[in-house]
């Protein structure tokens, strides 16, 4: 089975609704042609996800995602969304564990693992983030670090419940930075992080899973790092909120 290559926009806490409208219209404008294995998700703040999904559901490929969702099932949560509430709108993807929940909303693993379990049990599909800080980097012990990420977010699931998500590999030095992780660094990366998953769950579950870097892949240096065999596609904030430039990013997934 050839595993999905997929490119995922992540919005973060950017753009006004025209502005996202216009920013849609133009990159679905573009007529980008996927084939059956290739994807495309915009992980739009919660107040869009109505607004946007019917655009998106028009446009073979295109899927609207979340960038959160609750660990709780329901109830007295001010703020929060459930799964529950996600999956009545028929949103299919959340990202679960970007870098900035884990550091600014003291998101830890043992809370990740509760979300990831609320949106499995609510045919959401995560996109599950890890990644190591600069600190960890220098210090040489990231794939130690990232295995434990992997570990405590997510091998309490079964075999079927693994095979069905996403993993996003994103070092947290290079987020925002302009700064790439090279096309070896990442392909390093996510074999660990394939290895890890088949020591657990066995070679075969492990080569269906997508994982994706994310990390300032730019129109410029996507194709590089999507061409490498462990790279499935690319989660990406900044250059998603350009539509030519996103645009370009989809066309360097491999096909
Ligand atoms: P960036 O962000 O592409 O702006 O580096 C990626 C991410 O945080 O998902």
């Amino acid at each position: 089975m050839k595993r999905k290559q997929i490119a995922a926009a992540n919005w973060k806490m950017n753009l006004t609704l025209s502005e996202g409208k216009k920013l849609l219209d133009t990159l679905i404008g573009q007529s980008l042609l996927l084939n059956d294995n290739q994807e495309v998700i915009i992980g739009v703040p919660f107040p869009y996800l109505i607004a946007f999904k019917p655009e998106l559901d028009n446009c073979s490929g295109f899927f609207i995602g979340a960038q959160n969702v609750a660990a709780t099932p329901n109830g007295a949560f001010t703020g929060e969304v459930s799964a529950t509430m996600l999956n009545d709108l028929k949103v299919k993807y959340v990202i679960i564990g970007h870098s900035e929940r884990r550091l600014y909303f003291s998101e830890t693993s043992a809370i990740l693992s509760e979300k990831v379990n609320r949106a499995l049990e609510n045919e959401l599909i995560p996109i599950f983030c890890c990644g190591e800080s600069l600190e960890i980097r220098e210090a040489g012990t990231q794939n130690q670090f990232v295995e434990n990420q992997i570990i405590d977010g997510l091998f309490h699931l079964s075999p079927m419940q693994i095979s069905k998500l996403i993993i996003a590999y994103e070092p947290i030095w290079a987020i925002g930075t302009g700064k790439t992780a090279t096309s070896d660094q990442v392909q390093a990366m996510h074999e660990v992080i394939r290895n890890i998953i088949a020591s657990q769950y066995g070679t075969d579950i492990a080569q269906e899973i997508s994982i994706l870097y994310g990390g300032s892949v730019k129109a410029s240096n996507a194709k590089e790092i999507f061409n490498k065999p462990d790279v499935d596609g690319g989660l990406v904030g900044g250059a998603s909120l350009i539509a030519l430039e996103f645009s370009e990013i989809i066309k360097a997934l491999k096909r």
